[in-house]
């Protein structure tokens, strides 16, 4: 343990001088027709716009296509990002932009075509395989005019520094960490979210939710990160639940849009921790969706982490009006009850739980500033209890 702390304190103190921007940020309903104005701005002649097919067959592209068309910019769209971006879809996308001359990125969608932009950008800058960009700071060069359009509340990747790129063949999960990939701008229109289907708002939300408590309770949090993460907490307990049930609401899909981008505001500087390592581990061995696995590993993650960080719980706590940490992790899982998030993992194999644990592990330790370590062992333990059955 001593020797990850070594290098979490080692961490800690260049991301002191590592400074993160923060991407140009245009919010309000119907702002995506100033898209092409923006993108303009930025010297945008030839767009590739990064999203997935439900996306485009949604008609969600329509009026940013309608907005560049309006100030001239020709586009192209590449619509074939899966769930957790793959390396193939990031080298597909790079030949699409260099064979049709693109001179700007433009990522419309969740997480997925929002990090598969990222990646795009840094293999577009960077001239070499996507594996040779994973860690921290490979990409150091300033990425095309680059915005990033979110259309569910809960990634935050339009404010942050990381795209996560799955390896199918090696059943993994990596990150792509350098404020390079920050987009320029960020352009968040809650009226793209009304339609969101509702295990999507829930699971969304949730991971908002554990950015916000994971960058908390994490030892890298700063006056600036915790006042981020509390806004965002609040937020989600008072708004999730009625943009779950009411997706036509405005003001609450706003103000899941504003908390998700908040969260990642926080945990783009203050990282996160356990739940995000195992759900990386989940969604690269079984495509888990990176929010539903979340969802389901948070509030029993936190029984365990507790000990170690009862105190920022219980700020937590008092963020949404209760009193103490058991009061906030009860809560967390209320919240999941009323969001039908369930509570296990039907795609889990028991004899893989070991591998699982080790890679988990591996990630988190050292990496991401945990408040306590858990061990092997624990982290079996914890995973049995998702076991269906
Ligand atoms: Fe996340």
């Amino acid at each position: 343990m001593l020797l990850y702390k070594t290098v979490v304190g080692i961490n800690k103190q260049l991301n002191k001088i590592i400074t993160i921007p923060f991407p140009e940020l245009e919010m309000g309903a119907n702002c995506i027709t100033k898209a092409g104005e923006l993108m303009a701005s930025k010297g945008a002649q030839k767009v590739l716009i990064v999203t997935d097919a439900m996306i485009h067959s949604l008609g969600l592209t329509t009026a940013l296509c309608d907005s560049l068309t309006a100030q001239g910019i020709e586009f192209v769209i590449y619509d074939e990002v899966k769930p957790n971006p793959t390396i193939a879809n990031i080298a597909v996308g790079a030949d699409v932009y260099k064979e049709q001359q693109c001179n700007a990125i433009i990522a419309i969608g969740g997480g997925s075509p929002i990090d598969c932009a990222k990646a795009i950008g840094a293999k577009i800058v960077r001239d070499k395989p996507v594996r040779r960009l994973a860690g921290k700071l490979k990409v150091r060069k300033k990425l095309p005019p680059f915005m990033a359009i979110p259309t569910t509340a809960g990634t935050g990747s339009e404010a942050t520094v990381a795209a996560v790129v799955s390896d199918p063949s090696a059943r993994e999960k990596f990150a792509i960490v350098d404020p390079a990939i920050l987009p320029d701008l960020a352009l968040i229109d809650p009226t793209l979210m009304v339609g969101l289907p509702k295990p999507i708002t829930a699971a969304t939300g949730m991971d908002a939710l554990t950015h916000a408590i994971e960058s908390f309770i994490g030892t890298y949090h700063t006056p600036l990160t915790d006042k981020y993460s509390t806004q965002a907490t609040e937020k989600i307990f008072k708004y999730l639940t009625t943009a779950f049930e009411d997706g036509n609401d405005l003001e609450a899909r706003e103000q899941m849009a504003i908390a998700s981008y908040e969260a990642g505001c926080a945990f783009t500087r203050a990282y996160v921790g356990y739940v995000h390592a195992f759900a990386h581990q989940l969604g690269g061995m079984y495509n888990i969706p990176h929010g539903l696995a979340n969802a389901i590993l948070l509030p029993e993650v936190l029984k365990l982490l507790k000990p170690y960080c009862e105190k920022r719980l219980q700020l937590l706590a008092e963020v949404i009006g209760l009193d103490t940490a058991e009061a906030f992790i009860q809560a967390v899982g209320d919240l999941n009850k009323k969001l039908a998030i369930p509570t296990s993992f039907p795609e889990l194999n028991a004899g893989e739980i070991p591998l699982i644990t080790q890679r988990a592990l591996a990630e988190a330790h050292g990496t991401y500033p945990v408040p306590g370590y858990l061990t092997q062992q624990q982290g079996e333990a914890l995973l049995r209890r998702f076991l269906k059955g």
